[in-house]
């Protein structure tokens, strides 16, 4: 088996400021590998993986170009067209990395840029309709999860045909509804899953069934 990475983003200004949507771009912060630590169990491939990803994960300047060497296993990084996944992965290089707009936050619509609060405020019904039913709820000229959910089929079905294993960095939304696919998850449970910032989601396709693990990387 080989696994899936899922992890979002690095930390961006408008995940501060709690706005939605958006293009920004990561916030500037220096965080040194010594206050990286892992969880779960040591095995050989993830080890290296790890290390891969905990770079992937560190803003950012001091680490561009970096390039590990003797590595074993290739290793494939999708990310979204948004430039806050671009620059997460940015500091590696050595690895096929590819684009995909299927990738992308839902599409907020009116509200791209808002706060949750700001939309309660001045669109009261629109904000109340998405509390009812998150999943179906389309934001105005945006998306429902049930859009997103459409739209990430060609990247499920080229996921499932890879060889090597694949670090999908992306958006909350995305990355709720990818989960819920490999760990067959109903659907209703999927607008209110936790997938945190600063956290790999390995999961690990077998013929026994699904594995997971979770590292946290600050
Ligand atoms: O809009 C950005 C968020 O990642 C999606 O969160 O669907 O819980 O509002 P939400």
């Amino acid at each position: 088996p080989r696994p899936i990475l899922l992890t979002r983003h690095g930390e961006s200004q408008d995940n501060v400021r709690g706005r939605i949507g958006g293009d920004p771009a990561l916030r500037a912060r220096r965080c040194r590998p010594s206050k990286i630590y892992r969880t779960g169990d040591p095995l050989d491939m993830i080890l290296e993986l790890d290390l891969h990803i905990c770079i992937l994960m560190l803003p950012f300047h001091d680490f561009e170009h970096l390039t590990l060497p003797n590595r074993k296993h290739s290793l494939h990084i999708w990310t979204s067209t948004l430039q806050r996944t671009i620059l997460t992965a940015g500091p590696i290089g050595g690895f096929p990395k590819i684009q995909w707009r299927a990738l992308d936050e839902i599409d907020a619509g009116v509200c791209d840029g808002m706060t949750y609060e700001e939309i309660k405020k001045n669109m009261p019904e629109e904000y109340e309709s998405r509390k009812k039913d998150k999943l179906r709820y389309r934001y105005p000229r945006g998306e429902s999860y049930l859009d997103v959910i459409q739209r990430l089929e060609p990247v499920i079905i080229e996921l499932e045909r890879q060889r090597a294993p694949v670090v999908v960095v992306s958006h909350q939304a995305v990355l709720r509804a990818l989960y819920a696919y490999f760990t067959d998850r109903p659907l209703k449970e999927i607008p209110h899953m936790e997938v945190p910032l600063h956290t790999i989601i390995e999961i690990e396709l077998g013929v026994t069934g699904v594995q997971e693990k979770r590292y946290k990387l600050m």
